[in-house]
């Protein structure tokens, strides 16, 4: 043991000495350089025996989302790689080139896995225009560290907007066969910040043949962040939907009635209107926002409604009640403001106090009604959502 341990301390001191002693010269890098390159070639895969295939291991460093859009259903981040294998070709012995164990050589003198994004909404051979330069080490190790800006096609699914989950995924094949060349992918987060839109919640990688090609599908999980749609949509349409369930009790005869509900009513308009704005144009997918919002609508449309009946109602009804009292001399009434002053100034000569009991009772009624679908669908809503999003 102690032998071991001495023969390992002099190997290391001599690999130092030898690594200290002679200082590497230009024309020392040059003749390597000459060395290598002399008769190599970057066509063909840079295995000795062609018969088996080149191990690549990839490392995708993902550093940032840019953008998920709904709308063009597109997913960008922004990455850097670390591809690293050997080459045969480049082997060569320090101790005969001046010590050198390490070279970088620009990225387009040597082979290179030719690697394509079969669903990227751009090009699709990603690093076809890299100018990075690659790290070689004299066992022949090639190490080579593109970075890249992915933008890939993702099926967006916004049934549970804005409370929905995400997973958009990177195909990358390369463009030997798997006899030829292997992939060993892995993503690594490292380097990764998060955004203020998504959360990253996983990530996951799987392998598929396809005609003998071997493809990697990095796959990323993400989260919306909720809260800013929470505070600028589904607060404020829950606010305008219960005041539109107050409109049954404004009193009939102020007249206030149909332009309150309208004014509701054209307030969530508005907000179906920017909801819709946000996500896709699709169909095949029901949207709980978009239903949530079209049902406050409906209820606000009927809501318009009612107070119309209500208020021809209560016209009729003092109509009658006028031409009840028509012997004592009281102008002829055009409007409902007409119907309200004289209700007002002549209050003792019309009964109306059994009539007026009857319209609050319907009133009340109403509102129960309004107000128990509106908790309904609100709760329905809120609990769908979540629901999903607890999971
Ligand atoms: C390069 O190829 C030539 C023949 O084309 C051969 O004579 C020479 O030995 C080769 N050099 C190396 C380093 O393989
Ligand atoms: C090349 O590799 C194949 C498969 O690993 C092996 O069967 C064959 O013997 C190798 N040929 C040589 C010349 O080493
Ligand atoms: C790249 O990957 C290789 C092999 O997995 C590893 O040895 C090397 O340290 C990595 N380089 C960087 C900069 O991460
Ligand atoms: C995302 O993937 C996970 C597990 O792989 C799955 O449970 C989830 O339903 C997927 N989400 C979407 C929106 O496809």
């Amino acid at each position: 043991m102690r032998f071991f341990d001495f023969t390992h301390l002099c190997i290391l001191t001599m690999t130092l000495l030898a690594s200290r002693g002679y200082s590497a010269t230009l024309a020392d890098a040059k003749n390597l350089y000459d060395d290598i390159f002399r008769n190599y070639s970057a066509d063909y895969r840079p295995n000795q025996n062609q018969s088996k295939n080149v191990y690549i291991s990839l490392q995708i460093h993902p550093t940032n989302f840019l953008a998920l859009d709904e709308l063009k259903h597109s997913f960008s981040f922004n990455s850097w790689f670390n591809l690293s294998w050997v080459d045969e070709q480049l082997v060569w012995n320090p101790a005969d080139h001046g010590n050198f164990k390490l070279i970088h050589t620009p990225s387009s003198k040597i082979w290179k896995p030719s690697l394509e994004i079969l669903n990227s909404l751009t090009k699709r051979e990603i690093f076809g225009d890299d100018q990075s330069k690659v790290d070689i080490l004299n066992n022949g190790r090639v190490t080579w560290l593109p970075s890249a800006v992915v933008e890939t096609a993702c099926r967006v699914d916004v049934s549970f907007f804005p409370f929905d989950e995400q997973n958009c995924s990177v195909i990358i094949r390369s463009i030997y066969l798997s006899s030829e060349m292997w992939l060993d992918g892995k993503i690594v987060l490292r380097d990764f910040s998060d955004n203020g839109g998504w959360q990253l919640k996983d990530t996951d990688l799987s392998y598929i043949y396809n005609a003998d090609y071997q493809s990697l599908i990095a796959t990323f999980k993400m989260k919306r962040r909720p809260t800013f749609y929470v505070q600028t949509i589904i607060l404020p349409i829950m606010v305008l939907s219960f005041l539109n369930v107050m409109t049954f009790w404004l009193p009939d005869d102020s007249g206030e009635k149909i332009s309150f509900a309208t004014s509701v009513l054209l307030s969530l308009t508005v907000f179906l209107s920017i909801t819709s704005g946000l996500l896709p144009q699709t169909s095949d997918k029901p949207v709980s926002i978009t239903i949530y919002i079209s049902v406050l609508l409906g209820m606000s449309g009927l809501t318009v409604l009612v107070a119309i009946l209500l208020q021809y109602r209560s016209a009729k009804k003092y109509r009658e009640a006028i031409a009840r009292n028509n012997g004592t001399g009281h102008p002829k009434i055009r409007y409902i403001s007409d119907i309200v002053r004289f209700k007002m100034s002549k209050v003792e000569d019309i009964n109306c106090s059994f009539d007026d009991m009857r319209s609050s009772r319907l009133d009340s009624a109403l509102f129960g009604v309004f107000f128990t679908v509106w908790v309904l669908c609100s709760t329905l809503f809120l609990s769908q959502v979540y629901f999903q999003y607890s999971v």
